[in-house]
């Protein structure tokens, strides 16, 4: 008889199922490390000790992983710099994009939002992301395939998303982070008497927000941040359901230049969800502040609380996993 609690696919095709738990221990390390600098007004040793601590529990994996979005290049990141190898080099050959602290300022200031994240799949399945601007548009599941599109007036966009959703235009919120690059795109949404969200920082979970619209309250999120986040966002929204598009912002010739060293032919491309992020992609985010998609890390004397979540492309699944550290409190390890 077929057990048919086992999805039988193609060995080759996938990422070891255990891998999804290492990331966890991967994302949880750094949030401790960085949460441990929460508020202290030093963006900089933040991200440090989040790289620090990412770093070393990324090379203890059974992974052949190249780093393909990271802190940047050789020249400008000591470490987990666009290229380099990490994993113990036993295991499969992976892409791995990290952002340790998303949201630098978020954790010095101990504002909501802070995260640290990754993400791994199959090689040559995530974007090598140049750490320039990104065009982003990203809607939650359950809308026909091209309702809104990243070419299209902000306003249409609306109009049409309303339409699909079947609600009028100011029932849809939609989340912008706060930026003066932002005006014209805010005046244009808020003419159709759509909400907006502003955020100030952290557009990787901005963009996952739209993936739950019942729990968030955003349907979606439009306008420019961070090419790593957006590369990151993609992937994780793929394992959910939902629609993102994104393009490069190359706007002076060096950006070109060094775009096209990393593979972007055509440097106005339009990308589309899938080619962001494809194959079998496994996202992990931990909670550094507490936020809408995640509490931050908590110290209890004894033991330090973390909270993760982990998607899964292939499956679709998404954990949350409550940790409770005891090792890492009784040693005040980072
Ligand atoms: P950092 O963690 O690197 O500070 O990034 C935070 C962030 O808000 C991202 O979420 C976003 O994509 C990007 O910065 C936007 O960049 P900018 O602050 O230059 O507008």
């Amino acid at each position: 008889m077929v057990d048919k609690s086992d999805i039988t696919v193609h060995p080759k095709e996938v990422i070891e199922r255990i891998l999804s738990m290492e990331l966890v221990r991967v994302t949880e390390r750094a949030a401790v490390s960085a949460a441990r600098l929460r508020g202290h007004g030093n963006e900089k040793a933040a991200d440090q000790a989040a790289v620090d601590a990412m770093r070393r529990e990324l090379n203890k994996l059974p992974i052949n992983g190249t780093i393909v979005i990271g802190e940047g290049e050789r020249d400008e990141a000591p470490m987990l710099f666009i290229g380099e190898k990490v994993g113990n080099g036993t295991g499969p050959k992976v892409d791995i994009a990290v952002d340790p602290l998303e949201g630098t300022t978020l954790c010095a200031k101990d504002m909501p939002g802070a995260i640290a994240v990754m993400a791994m799949a199959q090689a040559g399945s995530l974007l090598y992301a140049p750490d320039v601007y990104m065009d982003k548009i990203a809607i939650g599941p359950g809308y026909p395939k091209g309702v809104v599109d990243l070419d299209a007036d902000p306003a249409d966009n609306i109009r049409a998303l309303a339409k699909a959703k079947g609600v009028a235009p100011h029932e849809i919120t939609a989340l912008i982070m706060d930026r003066p690059r932002h005006a014209d795109l805010i005046a244009k949404v808020r003419a159709t008497g759509a909400s907006i969200r502003l955020i100030t920082d952290g557009d990787v979970a901005g963009v996952i927000f739209c993936a739950m619209p019942q729990e968030t309250g955003i349907d979606i999120y439009l306008g420019i941040g961070g090419a790593p986040e957006g590369v990151l966002a993609a992937a994780a929204l793929r394992c959910v359901g939902g629609q993102m598009q994104g393009r490069l912002i190359l706007d002076t010739p060096e950006k070109v230049e060094r775009a096209k060293g990393m593979g972007v032919k055509d440097p106005k491309k339009k990308y589309e969800m899938d080619e962001l992020a494809s194959g079998d992609v496994i996202v992990s985010a931990t909670g550094v502040t507490d936020g809408g998609l995640l509490a931050g890390v908590k110290f209890k004397g004894d033991v330090i609380e973390t909270e993760t979540i982990v998607y899964r492309s292939i499956t679709g699944t998404v954990r949350k996993i409550h940790g409770e550290h005891r090792e890492l409190a009784k040693f005040k390890l980072d």
